[in-house]
């Protein structure tokens, strides 16, 4: 793919859904085919973070950039990973960034291109969105999320419970927890409080080597990592079209 605009490029971030490769769109290997450089983010130089692996396992031998990310809470890219990139869109390149799961939910690709534009580059944004892991959990649970009217809410579950509790005082919502896995104990037994337990399905790493995926009531903890989420139903609704 080659651009027209010298001095600015182009930054597309592609979502590459949570693991299983299968889940990678077409629009998003058309994109990831054509661009001058693919560039994931990761925790350090040396790693291969989830998202490159994603790539590495559809197009074999492609030359993939790494965004180091700075590993302290709240901590962005790193100084030298928004310089080299600032110059290859200073070249003009078109440039695919890689992120799991969708770039518009939790990813690092906003937090990158804030820094970018923060810095002085101005580059034309795209965005191809990709599967969320969430969506794919309930896929392979076999269960709905929401059905006819019934609300939905992702929360965070990185500090515990607390929002998820706050979420379950609504008892026709659907629930989402994402980066609850170090909390997953208190998380279940909140749901087991709320009597939504039954309700609920956790995945761990799903579509990824170590995946779990169990209802919760029978989750045989204790946390699990990061990479975890739990898909809360909302109550059957038989007449729900
Ligand atoms: C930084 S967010 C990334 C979310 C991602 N952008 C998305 O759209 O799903 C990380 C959180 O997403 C969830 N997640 C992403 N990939 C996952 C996977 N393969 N298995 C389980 N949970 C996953 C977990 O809740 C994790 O803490």
């Amino acid at each position: 793919m080659s651009t027209h605009n010298r001095g600015r490029g182009r930054i597309v971030g592609v979502g590459v859904g949570p693991g299983d490769p299968s889940l990678v769109t077409l629009k998003a290997l058309d994109v990831l085919r054509a661009a001058d450089r693919i560039v994931a983010p990761s925790v350090g130089p040396d790693d291969e973070g989830r998202a490159e692996s994603i790539v590495a396992s559809l197009l074999p031998g492609a030359s993939i950039d790494r965004a180091p990310f700075e590993m302290t809470p709240g901590g962005g890219p790193t100084e030298d990973a928004i310089a080299a990139l600032a110059g290859w869109l200073a070249q003009g390149e078109v440039i695919a960034y890689v992120t799991l799961g969708d770039p518009n939910c939790y990813s690092t690709f906003w937090s990158l291109l804030h820094r970018l534009r923060a810095g002085g580059s101005d580059p034309e944004v795209e965005i191809v969105p990709g599967i969320m892991a969430f969506q794919e959990l309930a896929a392979r649970a076999l269960r709905p999320v929401v059905e006819g009217s019934q609300p939905l809410r992702l929360v965070v579950g990185l500090e515990g419970a607390g929002d998820l509790k706050e979420a379950l005082a609504d008892s026709k919502s659907a629930v989402v927890v994402y980066k609850g896995g170090r909390h997953l104990t208190e998380i279940i037994e909140a749901l087991s409080e709320a009597g939504r337990d039954r309700d609920a399905v956790v995945g761990e790493l799903v579509g990824l080597e170590g995946e779990r995926i169990a209802p919760a009531a029978k989750w045989s903890g204790p946390n699990a990592s990061y990479l975890a989420t739990v898909v809360v139903g909302s109550p059957p609704q038989e007449d729900v079209k």
